[in-house]
């Protein structure tokens, strides 16, 4: 079942969901295996259509369903989910295959989507991979196109973030290093 409050973004915004720069979790699914990692590399690219870029390590097991995929997500865990966001980080399905379980990962897909979603975040990015194959080998870097986004109407509305006025727990993270996240702060407008 989807989670309340989940309303469509339309693709032409679906990039202010990454502009202030948090750290996401990327889900991806294969063979009716689904898993999620933290990366705090990811990035847009462009508006239109709108395209994101992520950094996933060779060494893990999101990656290798991503690449077999051609599917990935990407969505904004919000303040209590650091400490899951530091487990699924942390943690390799490769030698933790039932991690998500372990860290109370969440997941629920969305009508028409095949890629698997986590509860408890603010905003979910459906992205199809863009094959870049130098890219992914040299650099980990992949680039996607945004297929779908989803945010949570409470924090994300009429195209714009609202965390002034949404409840702290619904504000996002932006990750430093040894287990320490900023939470998005007060805007300042200009
Ligand atoms: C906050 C945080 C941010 C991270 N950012 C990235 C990243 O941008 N790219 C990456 O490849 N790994 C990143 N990692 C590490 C992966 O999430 C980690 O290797 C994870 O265990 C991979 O899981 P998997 O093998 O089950 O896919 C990050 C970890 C943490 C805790």
């Amino acid at each position: 079942m989807q989670p309340s409050h989940f309303t469509p973004v339309p693709l032409e915004k679906a990039y202010r969901l990454l502009n202030h720069g948090p750290t996401v979790l990327v889900s991806a699914s294969h063979g009716g295996v689904d898993n999620v990692m933290s990366a705090a590399w990811a990035c847009t690219l462009d508006f239109t259509p709108p395209k994101v870029t992520v950094v996933l390590d060779k060494a893990t097991r999101t990656r290798e369903l991503v690449e077999a995929s051609g599917l990935f997500a990407l969505q904004l865990p919000t303040v209590p989910m650091a400490a899951l966001t530091v487990a699924v980080g942390t943690d390799s399905a490769k030698t933790l295959p039932d991690k998500l379980a372990q860290h109370g990962v969440e997941l629920f897909r969305a009508p028409q989507h095949s890629v698997p979603l986590v509860r408890g975040c603010a905003a979910w990015l459906v992205c199809r991979l863009i094959p870049e194959p130098h890219n992914q080998q040299a650099y980990d870097l992949f680039i996607g196109e945004v297929v779908a986004a989803w945010a949570d109407e409470r924090v994300f509305k009429d195209g714009h973030w609202h965390f002034d006025e949404a409840p702290e727990a619904l504000r996002t993270l932006h990750y430093v290093a040894g287990g320490q996240f900023y939470a998005t702060g007060a805007s300042v407008k200009v």
